[in-house]
């Protein structure tokens, strides 16, 4: 079986995450969401409550499962028996970074390969820490993360600061 792993933080997860998770499972058998620690993220929601959102967001996809992991992402590869790690790219700005993630996880275990997709113009400019600040100052996050999961922003930052999209 054919099955990809998608890690990162989701802290939440965009609509450019679910345009790679849609298309990657066009392309896979399975496709399995990680959300994993970026020590050097400081988290807005829980790992757990990251979790629940990307719950709603894939319900429409069988292929496709989410879940969470401490610890290394080779370990995790290990553990579900796949190779495929897929990494989205925006810009020239990420691939330094994703480079050398990629490089990382191939030197720590040599069976596992990156595969790198671009993300679909429409939301190159989008990034979860990019959602927040817009969310915490009052800015409307409509279009920048999926439907379902405004309400989890909203009651994360506090009716006061949120723009009200149903006014
Ligand atoms: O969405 P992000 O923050 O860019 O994702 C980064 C993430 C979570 C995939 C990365 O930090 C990660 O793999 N964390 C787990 C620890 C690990 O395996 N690090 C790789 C060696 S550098």
């Amino acid at each position: 079986m054919n099955k990809a792993v998608y890690p990162g933080s989701f802290d939440p997860i965009t609509n450019g995450h679910l345009d790679i998770i849609k298309r990657a499972s066009k392309i896979f058998d399975e496709v399995i969401v990680v959300v994993l620690v970026n020590p050097s993220k400081k988290g807005m929601f829980e790992i757990n409550e990251r979790v629940l959102m990307i719950e709603k967001c894939i319900k429409e996809f069988p292929k496709v499962k989410v879940e969470c992991f401490n610890g290394l992402l080779v370990n995790f590869m290990k553990k579900n028996n796949s190779k495929v790690i897929i990494k989205g790219l925006r810009a020239v700005s990420d691939f330094e970074y994703e480079f050398q993630m990629a490089l990382m996880n191939n030197k720590l275990n040599p069976d596992i390969e990156t595969f790198f997709m671009m993300t679909n113009a429409k939301y190159s400019y989008l990034s979860s820490s990019s959602v927040k600040q817009v969310a915490m100052f009052g800015g409307c996050v409509k279009g920048l993360v999926p439907d379902i999961i405004i309400d989890d922003i909203r009651n994360k930052i506090g009716d006061n600061n949120f723009y009200n999209l149903y006014k």
